[in-house]
């Protein structure tokens, strides 16, 4: 019986390191001394979802899984703003491109283990706007995502990406850097993909495409 439980914890205990979680911090270094906060949910909106970190505050953050900062409420929903996205193992950074500018902040894939397979698509670059999250093949984006600008996948998979439903129109594979689990790419239209209708797990085109798994990344999006 006590083995029993022994082992469930520790498979509990392993199950709970990949789950995603966000510390964030008022002052820079992951320092205790000011605000601070754990997160496991997005926040479309600093003023209202968090009790100790409000709008424009947070300059530090330690993430377990793949973490987007906005500078903009709802991930900066009109396409434009700034943005950072980091992702590790208890991976700690110090914000610059959103410091003390941070409105809203989601994680990217599978809530209870960020290393497992997913493609999340978004409407803008830079992984600005309504994001669609799956796990499996989809011959039909819903009509809701009308554009895709960018993707995260996560995972040891290949993807294949479609301009078309059904399997159809340009296609490329898609993967994360070998040994990675993340893989970012901020603008479609670098890879000629100029959208995406559907998907499937595996690789079943002639173009493969390795993403770029860097920890941390930043973009700007002004109007032109
Ligand atoms: C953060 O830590 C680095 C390295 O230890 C140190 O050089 C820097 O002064 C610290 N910054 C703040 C604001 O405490
Ligand atoms: C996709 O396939 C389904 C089932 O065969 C079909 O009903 C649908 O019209 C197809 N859609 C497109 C856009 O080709």
């Amino acid at each position: 019986m006590k083995s029993v439980l022994f082992a469930l914890l520790l498979s509990l205990g392993g199950s709970w390191a990949q789950r995603q979680l966000a510390y964030i911090y008022d002052l820079p270094n992951q320092s205790n001394l000011g605000a601070w906060s754990g997160r496991t949910e997005s926040c479309s909106d600093f003023r209202y979802c968090d009790t100790y970190i409000t709008d424009n505050m947070i300059s530090s953050t330690r993430v377990t899984g793949i973490w987007i900062f906005y500078s903009e409420y709802f991930y900066n929903y009109q396409n434009e703003g700034r943005v950072e996205w980091v992702y590790g193992d208890g991976y700690m950074h110090n914000l610059n491109n959103v410091n003390n500018q941070v409105s809203s902040l989601r994680f990217v894939g599978n809530q209870n283990n960020w290393k497992a397979n997913s493609i999340t698509l978004f409407q803008f670059y830079f992984f600005l706007g309504l994001a669609y999250y799956d796990w499996t093949d989809n011959t039909q984006v819903p009509s809701g995502m009308s554009t895709v600008g960018s993707l995260i996948i996560t995972g040891q998979n290949y993807w294949t990406v479609y301009t078309s439903t059904n399997f159809s129109g340009n296609r490329a594979c898609i993967r994360v850097q070998p040994g990675q689990y993340v893989g970012f790419a901020p603008n479609l239209d670098e890879y000629g993909i100029f959208t995406v209708r559907s998907y499937r797990r595996g690789c079943y085109a002639d173009k493969k495409i390795t993403l770029n798994s860097d920890q941390h990344g930043f973009a700007v999006k002004t109007w032109e």
